[in-house]
């Protein structure tokens, strides 16, 4: 009788067995690489983790010597991010600023604690006056990131200032002395022609008229040598150092109201050229208002009579306004051009041969310079470039 149960039999028993120890013997197989495996990958991960570990503390390292390197530094160094307000900042630009600025907009601070001067070159810090002269210092700005962060770096320049104007002092007292000699010479002439009329108006005999007229000529003499003494002392003392905000258009307007009659008397043309919007300068208004009457006095005395035309011109461009007094008179030989600007230097008859170096004087206290352009018979042009005041 055939089984017809479903029992397995023993050999399927045996078999299936079998299949099982073949698959446990796999699993245990697959089971040991898997442990290899993770043992591998931890021991992976150990070296990255160190690594990591490594870099980070590099990174400390690197930050707490920067940090220190800040500390040290005797500049002040202050650290905007993208909206301008102040992120970090070293301990020399605390002490310079006198306050924290951490947190607050830079313009603010710049506001209440610095003061523009020399066309916004250089800076008054405020609040320190009651220890004394005032200390001074230069800005300069960098990008720091891509998000549009910057680094600023405020360098004191007190010592620096105070040795550059001994030395232009010293540099103008010592020009003073070996023009002594040639001031005496300007002063002896008018003095004398002062002393003639002076003279005559001693005489009883003497009718009204002339009374009168030799009264204004010994008046006009003196005044000639009161302006003479008044230019040297302006060029001694160089440019007084009233900071005032100068408004161009105003500057320019004064001083052509006050050339342009004598130009028209002298029979001269004069043309003026200003391609500047509104802006201002950080100066003195009298002595660049001088500086400049001195340019243009000078191209009228060269080119006077007959075809004579002088021209001014005035540009901004890169944070300066230059202005051009240009001449078509005789122009200058090179001997002339190398000592235009020497104090007391002079080819006019009635010249004190200060005009010129007064123009440099007050451009360099301005932070600019003057410069000239000429050759014989092709008229003279001088260029005067001071800095504009900018804003902060
Ligand atoms: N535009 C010009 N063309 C030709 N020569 C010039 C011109 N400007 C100046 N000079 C020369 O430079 C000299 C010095 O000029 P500066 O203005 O210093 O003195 P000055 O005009 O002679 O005297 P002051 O200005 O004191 O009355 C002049 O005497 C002249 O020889
Ligand atoms: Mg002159």
């Amino acid at each position: 009788m055939a089984d017809t149960s479903n029992a397995p039999s023993p050999r399927d028993l045996e078999q299936a067995f079998s299949l099982f120890n073949e698959a446990s013997a796999q699993l245990a197989n697959a089971y040991n690489d898997l442990e290899q495996q993770v043992a591998r990958l931890s021991a992976e991960l150990a070296v990255a983790n160190g690594e990591l570990r490594r870099q980070y503390e590099e990174k400390e390292a690197l930050s707490q010597r920067l940090a220190h390197l800040l500390a040290a530094l005797p500049g002040g160094v202050v650290v905007l991010d993208a909206q301008g307000r102040v992120a970090q900042c070293n301990p020399a630009a605390r002490e310079m600023l006198d306050l924290d600025p951490t947190g607050r907009p830079w313009n603010e601070v710049a506001a209440s604690r610095l003061q523009a001067s020399r066309g916004a070159q250089e800076w008054a810090l405020c609040g320190q006056e009651g220890g004394g002269a005032l200390r001074w210092v230069t800005l300069s700005m960098s990008p720091l990131d891509s998000a549009g962060g910057r680094a600023l770096l405020l360098t004191e320049i007190t010592e620096a200032r105070r040795l550059g104007e001994q030395l232009e002092q010293h540099r103008r007292l010592s020009s003073m002395g070996e023009m002594a000699a040639g001031l005496a010479h300007q002063l002896r002439t008018p003095l004398a022609t002062a002393l003639l009329y002076a003279g005559n108006l001693a005489r009883p005999a003497l009718a009204d008229g002339d009374r009168v007229r030799f009264a204004e000529r010994a008046q006009a003499r003196l005044r000639d040598l009161e302006r003479m003494i008044q230019d040297m002392l302006t060029f001694v003392r160089g440019a007084p150092a009233a900071q005032e905000e100068i408004d161009v258009a105003q500057l320019l307007q004064a001083v052509t109201h006050t050339i342009e009659p004598q130009m028209h008397a002298a029979g001269v043309a004069f043309r003026t050229r200003i391609a500047v919007g509104p802006s201002r300068l950080h100066g003195n208004r009298k002595a660049l208002q001088g500086a400049l009457i001195n340019l243009l006095e000078n191209a009228l005395q060269a080119c006077a009579g007959g075809t004579g035309a002088v021209e001014l011109e005035v540009r901004a461009g890169g944070g300066r306004l230059r202005i051009r007094v240009q001449d078509n008179g005789p122009g200058m030989d090179a001997a002339t051009l190398d000592r235009l600007f020497e104090p007391f230097f002079t080819t006019r008859q009635e010249g004190t041969g200060l005009g010129l170096a007064i123009v440099r004087s007050v451009a360099q206290a301005h932070g600019g310079e003057v410069e000239v352009e000429s050759a014989p018979g092709r008229g003279a042009l001088f260029t005067l470039a001071v800095p504009l005041a900018d804003e902060r």
